[in-house]
């Protein structure tokens, strides 16, 4: 599609462009809207430099997209509970938010549509954030690995980031994390089932639909019979040529499809402070 409005730079070849030649916190236009969704489609996550956004501008853009989304585990902002701050102090010795290879909110039963992540305060070096290609990973498969997966359906709960034992964020919390609200709760534990390879209701591909964060085992095997595919599955699905890289500078935005991608905070920054604010799209059964 050529572009009339905006302006589409790919960053990589395996998915991601940045987008310019737009202001977001004014209302878009219909045709500049239009072209916006069509590079998210297209290109799967994008990217935005130099917004000037309030958190009320931020929820209007993300608004345009569909339903937000109020995280059940991480508090947002006083008066915008849609927008979730996501901190890591300088002093901070844990572990960062989204620091593993995952998609947002996967043990909901509708699952995010995607996630816009504005930066107000980045590191002078590292804190980049990873994406990749959930449909070259299912693309790549063999002919067999397909077939089989097609028809399989895999468990997804909260309980390993937000359980009430042994989760990531009773592990934060132990380490004296102090920069964001986390709870943990039993209700981290419930399980909601999505199909192992999912159609995009708006390209119609495929994709690769686990992740190691919330994905617990195939439907109808056990524990250690899905251990070792989803371990295969995990590596396969990030290969270097699946994924591109976002170097951030204050005031940039990405906004990836969580459909068709899984995105890692890299942790590389010790004893300096970054500062994001995330706001989330929800979206529709996985089919
Ligand atoms: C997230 O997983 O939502 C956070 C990503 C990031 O901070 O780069």
């Amino acid at each position: 599609m050529p572009y009339q409005h905006i302006e589409v730079t790919p960053i990589a070849g395996a998915l991601g462009a940045e987008i310019g030649g737009i202001d977001l916190s004014r209302e878009l236009d219909d045709a500049t809207f239009d072209e916006v969704r069509h590079a998210f489609h297209e290109n799967l996550v994008i990217f935005f430099r130099d917004q000037i956004l309030t958190p009320a501008q931020h929820r209007a853009f993300a608004r345009r997209f569909g339903e937000l989304d109020i995280h059940p585990f991480a508090a947002g902002l006083d008066g915008f509970p849609e927008v979730m701050p996501v901190i890591k102090e300088a002093t901070d010795r844990a572990g960062n938010f989204g620091g593993t290879w995952h998609s947002d909110v996967t043990f909901y039963e509708k699952p995010a549509l995607g996630s816009i992540l504005y930066a107000l305060d980045v590191p002078p070096h590292g804190g980049d954030t990873m994406f990749a290609n959930m449909y070259m990973a299912y693309d790549a498969l063999s002919d067999g690995m397909k077939l089989m997966l097609d028809g399989m359906t895999a468990l997804h709960d909260a309980s390993r980031v937000y359980g009430a034992a042994n989760s990531r964020a009773t592990d934060r919390q132990e380490k004296g994390s102090q920069s964001m609200k986390i709870r943990t709760g039993v209700d981290a534990e419930k399980v909601v089932e999505h199909p192992v390879v999912r159609t995009h209701p708006a390209t119609g591909r495929k994709g690769l639909f686990v992740n190691h964060n919330f994905t617990s085992g195939f439907k109808g095997w056990t524990e250690a019979e899905s251990a070792p595919l989803l371990e295969y599955l995990y590596e396969h699905s990030v290969r270097p040529e699946f994924t591109c890289r976002f170097r951030w500078q204050p005031k940039s935005i990405a906004f990836w499809d969580n459909r068709c991608t899984q995105h890692f905070a890299l942790n590389d920054y010790q004893g300096h402070r970054r500062e994001m604010h995330r706001v989330t799209v929800t979206g529709d059964r996985p089919v």
